[in-house]
């Protein structure tokens, strides 16, 4: 790989990733860099104006406290992320968003993105924390400030960012390569923000040949933030807090707008609301079975029981809520008017955002007015900022954050110099696309301070560490090239394996020993424990993967992102002895949940002995 140019960038902060997060922390340093003559730099694997979760765009702002309007609080948030999570939240960073996160959608609004208003010029909320947009160009436009506050020579776009670049135990920048030139990058910097997204492919999915990149998640998203701060050595929280979103069957259509907006049930084939049916299962999970709404892994729960017992499939009842709304109608010229006003509003609502929910619905003759949609829960993904809770432990706000909680720097995690936003950061979750974005700014005026009141000098980086790297990260495209004649399949060979199959070997191991769709979601210390095992020679094989291009070169280092994103998922399962998320897991050797377990799971490995050190954290109430 001579061949092969080294590009070294330097900058005072880097922020790699540039979705929603991302995106918001440049529009904020740069403001703060300007006032302090500081840089600024963007990477993305991607194009940013189509990158991340809402590439396709979302038809939902979901996290909008409407603070001005005085219905609700902060306060009133925060309860509602603390039950939806069965208890376990920081609310110092739930707060801290939700504090912030309407000034951001006032943002958006001034950038030029549609919200649906009401007569009077209200916003229409779907829920009570949720807002309806027209939404399909949502990430155009929100890139579209990030690049006007940065400019374009310090955004580098399709550039895959695989690995830190450490100066002893502090970040000093990161490592990558271009997807598209021979070209491997060194970006050396004082202060690094992580919002490398969350996680999807770590589990087997439903979807199968052709359809294999369709999930829920998008496919892009492979465990980048959780494999960064992890070989940093930074302290990782709620690994054990995969997130199973119910969706439209096979095309992972969003329930949101019928859940909310249309008050739609779901129902199993007899017809039975298993809502009401299972409701006595509830008891059994208190206080969460009974705060309202029913927490989402709670609803995932009475669902499956309903399909476990072969009472599926299970249907979204459009016809049936369509029909009510209708209904409501006096006049016959207003009940024709609405039936039209919510086909469409149907129809957008996947258009916005899940464009393939649509065509499944026309090519299989749907019409949601006449006809019931089956819906399913998905297969397991890391995304912290939705309805999961993975990521980096960080400190909280100085003027919330109790001691133990707060450590100099809003969003710093424990390793000196790094912060994280968005999916990258743990335990506060429901921030949605909205909080994502304000915690990125939350976090990258954080990171500015930082580097004007610590970080006066440059790190010291040590060549030999960055030849290591470019060494060990370009391997797979050498190994290819040394190999490829010895079969006469490309994929077939018996001195490399090709990132696809490795890929399929992961998800294999991760949904038959984690839990995952063919294990009905459940698991036990001994399935994890030779999940674990498995696991381990699979790392052991990851050294040699094979590239044929740089397509491939990527895709080998996602799954190497994957696969140390599944450990620590395991090793966190395997620690937290209780089921707290029935409906996300369930440990059949511990079904029930446990007080001993009322606090966070944390773990950290430390990349010189090789070792993860597992820990428990208090869970403190502040509101
Ligand atoms: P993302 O926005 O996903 O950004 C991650 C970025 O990192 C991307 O630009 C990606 O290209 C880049 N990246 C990843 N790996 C690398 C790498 N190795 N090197 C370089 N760059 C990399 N929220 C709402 O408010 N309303 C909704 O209706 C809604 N619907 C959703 C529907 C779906 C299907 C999903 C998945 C999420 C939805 N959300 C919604 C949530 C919202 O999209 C996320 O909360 C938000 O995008 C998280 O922001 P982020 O910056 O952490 O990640
Ligand atoms: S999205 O990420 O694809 O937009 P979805 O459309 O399911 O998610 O949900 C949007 C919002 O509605 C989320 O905040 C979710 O928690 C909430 N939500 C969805 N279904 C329900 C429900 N049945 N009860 C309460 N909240 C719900």
């Amino acid at each position: 790989m001579g061949d092969f140019q080294t590009v070294q960038v330097e900058t005072d902060l880097l922020i790699i990733g540039g979705g929603m997060a991302g995106c918001g922390a440049a529009v904020e340093a740069a403001h703060w860099a300007k006032k302090n003559g500081l840089r600024v730099t963007l990477v993305d694997k991607a194009a940013i104006d189509r990158s991340g979760a809402v590439a396709m765009g979302l038809s939902a702002i979901n996290q909008y406290v409407g603070l001005k309007d005085g219905q609700n609080t902060v306060k009133d948030y925060v309860e509602y992320v603390r039950n939806d999570l069965m208890g376990v939240t920081r609310e110092d960073l739930v707060a801290s968003i939700a504090r912030h996160v309407d000034s951001t959608v006032h943002m958006f609004e001034k950038w030029g993105l549609p919200i649906w208003k009401d007569p009077k010029g209200g916003y229409v909320h779907e829920g009570r924390w949720q807002l309806m947009i027209n939404g399909e160009s949502y990430k155009v436009i929100v890139a579209e400030a990030a690049k006007n506050a940065l400019g374009m020579d310090n955004i580098y776009e399709r550039v895959f960012i695989v690995a830190p670049l450490m100066d002893g135990g502090r970040v000093a920048g990161a490592v990558g390569f271009s997807v598209r030139e021979e070209k491997f990058y060194v970006f050396k910097a004082k202060a690094v923000l992580v919002a490398l997204g969350g996680a999807v492919h770590v589990f087997k999915p439903r979807s199968t040949g052709e359809g294999l990149g369709r999930a829920w998640y998008p496919p892009w998203n492979a465990g980048s933030s959780a494999y960064y701060a992890i070989q940093a050595g930074a302290e990782m929280t709620c690994q054990e807090v995969r997130f199973i979103p119910v969706r439209f069957k096979d095309a992972y259509g969003p329930v949101g707008a019928w859940f909310l907006l249309f008050q739609a049930r779901a129902t199993n084939a007899q017809g039975e609301d298993y809502m009401v049916t299972n409701r006595p299962e509830l008891e059994k999970w208190l206080p969460y079975g009974h705060v309202k709404p029913v927490p989402a892994n709670l609803r995932n729960w009475l669902m499956m029981l309903d399909v476990n017992a072969g009472k599926g499939p299970i249907y979204m009842r459009t016809e049936e809520a369509i029909q009510k709304i209708v209904a409501a109608q006096t006049d016959p010229k207003e009940a024709k008017k609405k039936l039209r006003e919510l086909e469409i509003e149907a129809w957008e609502d996947f258009l916005d955002m899940t464009i393939s929910q649509a065509i499944l619905w026309a090519s299989t003759n749907v019409q949601p007015e006449e006809k019931p949609s089956e819906i399913a829960p998905a297969e397991p993904y890391f995304i912290g900022s939705h309805s999961g809770a993975s990521g980096a432990w960080v400190s909280g706000p100085r003027d919330l954050a109790p001691d133990e909680y707060f450590w100099g720097y809003e969003n710093m995690a424990t390793a000196e110099g790094l912060f994280c936003a968005g999916d990258a950061s743990g335990a506060s979750s429901h921030k949605f696309s909205s909080g994502s974005c304000t915690e990125g700014r939350i976090a990258a005026k954080a990171a500015i301070r930082y580097i004007v009141e610590r970080m006066q000098s440059a790190p010291a980086i040590d060549g030999a560490q960055v030849e290591k790297l470019r060494a060990d990260i370009l391997r797979p495209l050498a190994l290819f090239q040394e190999n490829k004649g010895k079969s006469t399949d490309p994929n077939i060979n018996p001195n490399f394996v090709k990132p696809k199959s490795f890929m399929i070997r992961l998800q294999k191991i991760m949904d038959e020993y984690a839990g995952g769709v063919s294990s009905q979601f459940t698991t036990s210390q001994k399935q994890l424990e030779r999940g674990l095992e498995l696991l381990g020679f699979l790392k052991e094989d990851s050294a040699k993967l094979a590239a044929e291009d740089l397509h491939e070169l990527m895709r080998c280092w996602e799954n190497v992102h994957r696969m140390w994103q599944a450990e620590a998922h395991v090793r966190t399962v395997l620690f937290r002895e209780e089921t707290r998320w029935p409906g996300y897991y369930f440990r059949a050797d511990k079904p029930a949940m446990n007080p001993d377990w009322q606090c966070f799971a944390n773990c950290r490995y430390d990349s010189k002995s090789g070792e993860w050190t597992m820990s428990k954290r208090p869970i403190l109430k502040l509101f």
